[in-house]
């Protein structure tokens, strides 16, 4: 269930070119939050009222802490950025479905630039052999937290800065990676494409999409997203009903 929380910060860093490592107190919010949910942020600015959506990367539920990792990119992160220990942000959470977490033997996580950070709880709450393969534009963030989950990890990197020189798709054809799931998130024509994989390899694939949204709540329609209905299609929300959609059901073409 959803609450509203004063979110108490306990750290906030750089861990990357306008990318910064958030953890936050709230008990609250974490005692109830799944793997691939999200939390939206108030920026505590009257000009700025709409919560940013931010993935949960990491649920600490002893602790009472979530773990956020986010970009700077505009207005609502450029505030979060300057939030120093012991500063509040009042959190609106948990949001969205989540991943349903299959008991498989063998699971894939792909995740592209800063869709990465929710599969990070999804691959240490997940069973079985797991592989995970991420993406960026340059250089990598959070590989080592995803090695230490004991997980196979392969990287692809645009400039061919780390790992393999391409896109998350082209790894998995040259490494012919296969499994019993796929979980992902990232920008969506990476989603499009990993969802043609796996259609190919009958891997069944839940893509998270990282729509641009308004209320965060679902109640208006700032994050529709076409949803496959029979030779039709239907509008859902990618707050409401989503960010989590089975690749199959999404109609990619629009
Ligand atoms: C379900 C969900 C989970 C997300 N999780 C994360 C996360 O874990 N870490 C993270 O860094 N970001 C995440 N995002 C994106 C994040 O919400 C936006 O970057 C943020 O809201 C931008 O707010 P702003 O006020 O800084 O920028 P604004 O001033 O609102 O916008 C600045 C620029 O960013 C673009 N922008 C805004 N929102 C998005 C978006 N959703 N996708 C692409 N471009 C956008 C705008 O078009 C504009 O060019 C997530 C988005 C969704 C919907
Ligand atoms: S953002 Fe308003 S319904 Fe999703």
């Amino acid at each position: 269930m959803k609450k509203i929380e004063n979110a108490v910060v306990l750290r906030n860093t750089f861990i990357g070119d306008n990318i910064l490592d958030m953890t936050v107190q709230a008990p609250s919010v974490a005692a109830s939050s799944a793997a691939g949910q999200f939390v939206g942020i108030y920026t505590g600015n009257g000009v700025n009222l709409l919560p940013r959506p931010i993935s949960i990367c990491e649920i600490d539920k002893n602790k009472g802490r979530l773990r956020l990792v986010y970009q700077v990119v505009g207005k609502g992160t450029e505030v979060f950025s300057k939030k120093a220990e012991g500063d509040i942000l009042k959190i609106i959470g948990p949001l969205g479905n989540g991943y349903d977490i299959k008991n498989v033997d063998r699971s894939i996580f792909v995740g592209g630039g800063i869709g990465v950070p929710p599969l990070l709880e999804t691959v240490k709450q997940a069973v079985g052999e797991k592989i995970v393969v991420l993406g960026f534009r340059t250089g990598t963030i959070l590989r080592d937290d995803f090695e230490k989950t004991g997980a196979e990890v392969l990287i692809a990197t645009d400039d061919g800065s780390a790992g393999f020189k391409g896109n998350v798709v082209e790894l998995m054809r040259k490494e012919n990676i296969s499994g019993d799931v796929i979980y992902s998130c990232g920008p969506k024509v990476m989603l499009k494409f990993l969802s043609r994989y796996a259609q190919e390899k009958e891997i069944e694939c839940f893509v998270s999409m990282e729509e641009r949204m308004a209320c965060g709540i679902g109640a208006c329609v700032g994050c529709a997203v076409k949803i496959k209905d029979g030779n039709s299609f239907v509008n859902k929300k990618v707050c409401k009903d989503g960010p989590v959609f089975n690749s199959e059901e999404v109609l990619w073409n629009d």
